[in-house]
């Protein structure tokens, strides 16, 4: 293999409509203390009821194709990272591809959760590096506000609706671009964060279910494993990495798994005060609020860490 993908150009979109956590519905006895102390959320995103997934993940992709400077008939593969779907079938990723007025290549939507961005990344790349995709578009788009129970507070005020996007490309130069993705899963843990519906069970969307204690604890433990795994493959140390762009659950989890890893909190990218948790968005929604703000440059070793319903984990590691 004497070449990678590399990122070309990102892109974001969110919802006009922000929820502060004070405006949060009365009916929930929650607070702005209690929210912003345990997950380090101050507002969400939500999505217009007329707005679809494909909607949002539309508007990410055409301006991760402008930032990206390539034309949009290069494009030949789209993933659309996601759990909230416009549809069962087909994928949003093909509903995108026809807004998008693209003709060829193939697309397709993965679920892995909140861990979708990485494992999009990981089959985006894959295609690349053997020669089956030359340009790829990889979106994380979620209206999790339509799977959420909104007289749930333990589990209702975490989320919030947002889409982001990357073009990956091909690469002439060796170790550049994605270095390394590991992917994980333990089906055993099933039940600790799940929707309660689906298809083949009650043929109802379902809302979130979560055992919030547990699955911080995995987060920490498992996140920090595989970073630790991936960069001793790679030869890289610790102090290489420049930037973290973790996906958004919760602050106290980032932290927690930077301080565990040994890297300074300062690396680790936080955009879920802003924006919440948007699931299978928060990674290419964060990456693209640090590019856009110069924080992450050309060069810079940048890993992307998530975790999610499965469990699914994973993590990427590349020179941006
Ligand atoms: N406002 C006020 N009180 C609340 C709220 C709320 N929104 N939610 C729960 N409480 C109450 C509970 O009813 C409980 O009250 P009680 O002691 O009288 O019974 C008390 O707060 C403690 O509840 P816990 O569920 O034990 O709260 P915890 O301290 O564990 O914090 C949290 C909950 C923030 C979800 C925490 O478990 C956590 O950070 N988990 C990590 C998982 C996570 O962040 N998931 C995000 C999605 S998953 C993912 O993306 C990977």
């Amino acid at each position: 293999m004497n070449f990678s993908s590399y990122i070309l150009g990102c892109g974001s979109y969110l919802p006009k409509k922000i929820i502060k956590n004070n405006e949060l519905p009365k009916k929930l006895k929650t607070s702005d203390e209690w929210i912003k102390t345990r997950t380090g959320i101050r507002q969400r995103h939500i999505a217009d009821k007329k707005q679809f997934n494909s909607d949002l993940g539309f508007e990410a992709a055409q301006k991760a194709i402008k930032n990206s400077q390539i034309s949009i008939s290069n494009i030949d593969l789209i993933i659309v990272a996601t759990s909230t779907p416009d549809h069962t079938f087909p994928s949003t990723a093909t509903k995108i591809q026809g807004k998008l007025g693209i003709k060829k290549g193939f697309a397709f939507d993965i679920q892995a959760a909140c861990s979708g961005f990485i494992y999009a990344l990981s089959v985006a790349d894959n295609y690349i590096v053997n020669n089956q995709a030359k340009n790829a578009l990889v979106i994380g788009s979620e209206v999790f506000s339509r799977i959420l129970d909104w007289n749930d507070r333990s589990t209702c005020v975490l989320f919030g609706d947002g889409a982001g996007a990357i073009v990956l490309g091909k690469n002439k130069k060796k170790n550049s671009g994605i270095i390394s993705t590991e992917l994980y899963s333990d089906g055993r843990h099933y039940d600790l964060l799940y929707v309660n519906g689906g298809v083949a069970t009650n043929q109802k969307a379902g809302y979130v279910k979560m055992k919030g204690k547990e699955v911080f604890k995995h987060a920490v433990q498992k996140l920090v494993s595989c970073i630790e795994i991936s960069l001793k493959k790679n030869n890289l140390k610790k102090n290489d990495i420049d930037w973290i762009v973790p996906h958004q659950a919760n602050k106290r989890i980032m932290d927690m798994t930077a301080v565990k890893l040994g890297v300074s909190k300062d690396k680790v990218l936080a955009t879920v005060d802003k924006y919440a948790n948007t699931s299978s968005a928060s990674i290419p929604l964060t990456l693209d609020y640090a590019v856009k703000k110069k924080i992450i440059k050309r060069g810079d070793i940048v890993v992307f860490e998530a975790i999610g319903g499965g469990l699914t984990w994973g993590c990427s590691i590349m020179k941006y």
